[in-house]
């Protein structure tokens, strides 16, 4: 039954689209369970770059099924785009399936992300305005279009204007914009109707009779454990559950199928948008994490927010999503540092705390108590072994795993799918 998850550990961007890279040459499908075309995976093969949004980075390996999951919100002018994209750089996507219950980012969702958020002002989120919250709003509120309901116009049209007789009251008379026409919707919406229908099907009937015949399914999930919508830093989070079981709700696999669960963590911290972040540097060390690991996010151009790493929060990571392994990526970014500093411990208003606070003021407040490790000088990138590594590096590595309560199995040394350690074969036995 080798169903296998990863999961971002913090704040997103640890480098989940690498590790999926990484192991999909042994994998038979690879799922995305959450999210849209918010999250932005950058995958270096052999020196060529891709930047992928919507798609899994499955789609890179020749012999995987990506499959877009049923827990995924679709702007299918961003999907259309991305599958164009790579079809002109000779990626073969005539494997892509989409769910039929997977939801669908109308324009008028990427209309309301803009004005929400500007409404907030100074409590604005700092989402990537990609109509996210409001297309998972409208999930929840029963108003929402899925892919079905492109192959059925009557019923297209009906929910449309389901969902706009009260959004257009919302957009005029409080954020005094212009209504939006719901024919107009409907066009745009059943343009993409044609070339989708072949790609969609019950993908969990795909996924299911794939894990029933031995084959590998490797769930990818978009954003991380602190941006989930209940685990995550609320509100500052994205509205999915990027979290070890969200995946499986957003894939239709169920929790005793799993034989393991990767946790993708970054060896510093970063977090794009607004909220808490207890590590967070202001000062040239976070420049210099900002410059060195390129921190730039891939979806709207934002430099990233850099800091030390954070124990707690792994640790706390590990337990939510149960890891039975660790990618540590970008252990080469802290090369060159006389100490590395590791967040063990938050002071919040004098009491010191080993775990998460509970609450969020808690968590505002929580000021990181630091122990030193001794940092190492030499050029780590080209290390294919723990034994490679200079002393202080294994140090650092066996510290975090130490802290974090879980192995790690693999380190990243450089952006590069050639550029990772692996200390054990987080597939394992789970695929060939
Ligand atoms: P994702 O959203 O989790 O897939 O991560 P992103 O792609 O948004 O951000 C991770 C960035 O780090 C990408 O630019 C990767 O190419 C890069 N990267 C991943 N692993 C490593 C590593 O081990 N070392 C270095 N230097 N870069 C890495
Ligand atoms: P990947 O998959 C980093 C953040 C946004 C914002 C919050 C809500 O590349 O790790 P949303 O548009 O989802 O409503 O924004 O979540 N966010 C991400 N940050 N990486 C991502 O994806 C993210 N997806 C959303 O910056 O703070
Ligand atoms: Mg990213």
């Amino acid at each position: 039954m080798p169903a296998v998850v990863i999961v971002g550990a913090q704040w997103g961007d640890e480098g989940k689209g690498k590790a999926t890279d990484l192991l999909g040459e042994r994998v038979d499908y690879v799922v995305k369970p959450n999210g849209g075309n918010n999250a932005g995976h950058t995958v270096v093969v052999r020196g060529e770059k891709f930047e992928l949004k919507l798609l899994p980075a499955g789609i890179l390996s020749p012999q995987v099924t990506p499959v877009i999951g049923n827990g995924v919100v679709v702007n299918l002018e961003a999907l259309f785009e991305e599958i164009d994209l790579l079809a002109a750089r000779g990626v073969d996507t005539d494997r892509l399936r989409i769910s039929a219950n997977a939801h669908v980012v109308a324009p008028y969702h990427q209309t309301l992300d803009k004005v929400t958020e500007r409404f907030l002002g100074k409590r604005a989120i700092g989402t990537t305005g990609r109509g996210i919250g409001p297309t998972y709003m409208d999930k929840a509120g029963r108003l929402g279009i899925r892919i079905q309901d492109l192959f059925d116009e009557s019923i297209l049209r009906q929910k449309i204007e389901g969902a706009l007789r009260q959004k257009n009251e919302l957009l005029v008379k409080l954020y005094n914009r212009r209504a939006v026409d719901v024919e107009e919707t409907v066009q745009d919406l059943l343009a993409y109707a044609d070339r989708l229908r072949p790609m969609v099907v019950d993908t969990t009937i795909l996924l299911n009779d794939a894990l029933d015949r031995g084959e590998v399914v490797l769930m990818e999930g978009g954003q991380a454990t602190f941006l989930d919508v209940d685990h995550g830093t609320y509100p500052f989070v994205t509205s999915s559950n990027p979290t070890a079981g969200g995946a499986l709700t957003g894939s239709g696999i169920g929790p005793a199928r799993v034989s393991g669960v990767i946790g993708i963590v970054k060896a510093y911290t970063t977090r794009v948008g607004a909220g808490p972040f207890p590590t967070e540097l202001f000062d040239e060390d976070g420049e210099r994490l900002q410059r060195v690991g390129h921190e730039v996010g891939v979806n709207t151009g934002r430099p990233r927010r850099c800091g030390w790493y954070d124990a707690l929060m792994i640790r706390h990571a590990v337990r939510i999503n149960s890891f039975t392994d660790i990618v540590l990526t970008k252990l080469d970014v802290l090369t060159g540092l006389e100490q590395v500093p590791i967040c063990v411990a938050y002071d919040v208003d004098g009491v010191r705390h080993d775990q998460m606070p509970m609450t969020q003021t808690e968590f505002h407040h929580a000021q990181p108590i630091y122990e030193m490790m001794p940092g190492w000088s030499e050029d780590i990138t080209a290390c294919r072994s723990l034994d490679e590594l200079p002393q202080a590096a294994r140090d650092y590595v066996q510290r975090l795993e130490e802290l974090a309560g879980c192995r790690i199995s693999a380190i990243g040394v450089g952006p590069d799918r050639a550029d990772t350690i692996v200390v054990h074969d987080p597939l394992g036995q789970r695929a060939r």
